[in-house]
């Protein structure tokens, strides 16, 4: 046998999901009304008008669910805690069915041998704390803490692995500058402010999870794509330095002591984004507590951009990189397929910033492969992702970056999120009439990896 794609002897393989994307029962039980719950009920803010109303029915299916990540043999289950399930206001009263349904779910995990993984937030901010000013308000990130603290008092005898934000820079950005996520709202300056009371609200959590959570690990998730720039000109670096400037080193620079880019501070500022101060609403000792030391970074990996300075006159005779035209080299997305970025991105963040460990908390492929009639999903293009992204990750460990483990999105089909129903992405088929369950080919090929924790070769790789 071929050793030299084995993975290390307690790798953790796992599956991620999201409370949003997969509980349904919104209203049930004393829940709160969350900023997603909102969004989606607002016509013309999700695709074909879903919503997460129902969504898998997970609130419902749970042990369901895990009995199928036991008959997988996951070791690991990353999942969200939705925020007004537990506090429906945001602060003040909990709910004490919303930590029930919570705590069941670890036990059942735990009795199923998996790990659990929590995110304290995947998005789904209660819609009283948006009424009062949401993330720009400081006082957001303040709730957090009060909610950080119900949450680990009640479980952190449990679970010993927690993240305190899943991509920050999507929740700021796609949240309050595109307006393509909730709560929509398009202000380039509202984005920075919520930025920092995100990052704000790590810092300020991770010492509660401490003091909850004996020995417990605790850290947060950046989504990292792989950019390059489309040429050696000056606009097309010019290009990439922006685009990881605002998606990769705006987070991970005060997450690891250096404070907010002086380069992007000062484009914003130039840009009007900015007063000419800078930001003012950072106080005295806000970068100290973003840069509480933590036990691992989250990192989410699904593709490759190529950074390019659109208005920019030199820059065409000089392409390098060029999108390719296959379409096979697509996912339904619209993503590219790009394993080798996957082995980049991990080198250079580990050898940037030096995390003790790396966890890669989401990685995956939406393909659209329905039952056939002997209710068979022949998702090939998601397990052949799959496995040149496993491999990706196993060179990365064999060039000495510490990941210990790999979360594939995700357990099952969901609501993905602006998209709703319309991308696929889970390792098991879900019927949204029925909430039908069906193991597509690759949720049976990641269960045989996981027996034997290795990666086979491929036979006949699809993509180069
Ligand atoms: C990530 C999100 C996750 C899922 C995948 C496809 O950005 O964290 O919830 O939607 O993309």
């Amino acid at each position: 046998m071929d050793t030299s794609l084995s993975f290390p002897p307690d790798f953790l393989w796992g599956v991620a999901t999201a409370s949003y994307q997969i509980e349904g029962a919104w209203n049930e039980d004393g829940k709160g009304e969350s900023i997603w719950d909102r969004f989606a009920h607002t016509p013309g803010k999700v695709k074909n008008g879903d919503t997460g109303d129902v969504a898998c029915d997970a609130y419902h299916r749970w042990a369901e669910d895990i009995w199928l990540m036991k008959e997988l043999g996951l070791k690991a289950y990353r999942f969200s805690i939705s925020w007004p399930r537990l506090l429906p206001q945001g602060r003040g009263k909990v709910n004490p069915a919303g930590l029930d349904f919570y705590s069941r779910l670890v036990d059942g995990l735990l009795e199923a041998g998996i790990t659990p993984f929590v995110t304290l937030y995947h998005w789904d901010l209660p819609q009283a704390l948006q009424d009062e000013g949401g993330w720009a308000a400081r006082s957001t990130a303040e709730a957090f803490i009060e909610y950080a603290d119900a949450v680990t008092r009640r479980l952190g005898d449990r679970v010993k692995h927690w993240i305190t934000h899943n991509e920050p820079s999507v929740a700021a950005l796609d949240g309050h500058f595109s307006g393509e996520h909730a709560p929509g709202v398009r202000d380039m300056a509202v984005a920075i402010q919520v930025s920092h009371h995100l990052l704000l609200s790590h810092g300020w959590a991770v010492p509660v999870i401490r003091m909850n959570c004996p020995g417990a690990e605790a850290g947060i998730t950046l989504n990292v794509n792989w950019t390059v720039s489309a040429s050696a000109s000056a606009a097309d670096r010019n290009a990439l330095r922006r685009e990881q400037g605002i998606w990769v080193r705006w987070y991970a620079d005060p997450l690891y002591g250096r404070g907010y880019p002086a380069d992007m501070v000062a484009d914003a500022i130039a840009e009007g984004y900015l007063p000419p101060e800078g930001m003012t609403f950072v106080q005295p000792g806000d970068l100290q507590a973003i840069a509480v030391p933590t036990d691992f970074l989250g990192l989410n990996y699904y593709t490759r951009f190529i950074a390019r300075d659109k208005d920019a006159p030199d820059n065409l005779p000089q392409t390098v990189f060029a999108p390719p035209h296959d379409s096979e080299r697509y996912t339904e997305t619209g993503w590219e397929v790009y394993p080798d970025g996957l082995f980049n991105i991990l080198a250079w963040i580990y050898f940037e910033y030096q995390p003790p460990k790396i966890y890669i908390t989401e990685n995956g492929a939406s393909y659209s492969d329905r039952p056939d009639a002997e209710e068979r999903v022949r998702d090939t293009r998601r397990l052949e992702y799959l496995r040149a992204h496993f491999a990706a990750a196993q060179r990365a460990i064999q060039a000495g970056v510490p990941v210990e483990g790999y979360f594939v999105w995700s357990l099952m089909d969901n609501f993905e999120w602006a998209e709703g129903y319309s991308q696929r992405f889970g390792l098991i088929w879900v019927d949204y009439q029925t909430q039908k369950r069906i193991f597509k080919d690759s949720a049976r090929w990641y269960q045989k990896v996981i027996a034997e924790n290795i990666v086979a070769p491929c036979q006949a790789l699809v993509l180069p």
